[in-house]
């Protein structure tokens, strides 16, 4: 069972961005798998990947605000480091004497996940013509 299935409210209607929004539901619900089995070494392998890539696609948008001189990009920018935080957090406790409850954690990934994604990230959505959105 997936922990977070792809909804269409999710699109932003930017592929390359749904494409990398798409990719970090994937590393979620692999988190999830991987709490299901209560391995730790794979979560905390998979917490790695999702700093990796939530970092290389936070960059994209970050810079196409940049390139727009959109002033939300101070606040949005901000909501991005503390996932970030988050996740270091995360994977520091997992090899900690007494570790996080995995559970809560993943839940934590997905319902940042949502709430980003439907809420911080359509703002950016105006910045784009109708023709531009790849
Ligand atoms: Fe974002």
């Amino acid at each position: 069972m997936q922990l977070l299935v792809w909804e269409s409210r999710f699109n932003l209607g930017i592929k390359t961005f749904d494409n990398h929004h798409k990719r970090l539901v994937e590393i979620i619900n692999n988190s999830y798998r991987a709490v299901q089995h209560n391995s730790t070494h794979r979560i905390i392998i998979l917490l790695d990947e999702l700093f990796d890539y939530a970092m290389y696609h936070f960059f994209a948008e970050e810079q196409l605000m940049r390139t727009h001189s959109d002033p939300a990009l101070k606040d949005h920018s901000r909501e991005h480091e503390e996932f970030l935080f988050h996740i270091s957090a995360f994977k520091k406790s997992m090899t900690s004497k007494e570790p996080l409850y995995k559970v809560p954690v993943v839940v934590f990934l997905k319902e940042w996940f949502i709430s980003h994604v439907l809420v911080v990230d359509r703002e950016y959505v105006r910045l784009f013509d109708n023709k531009s959105k790849t």
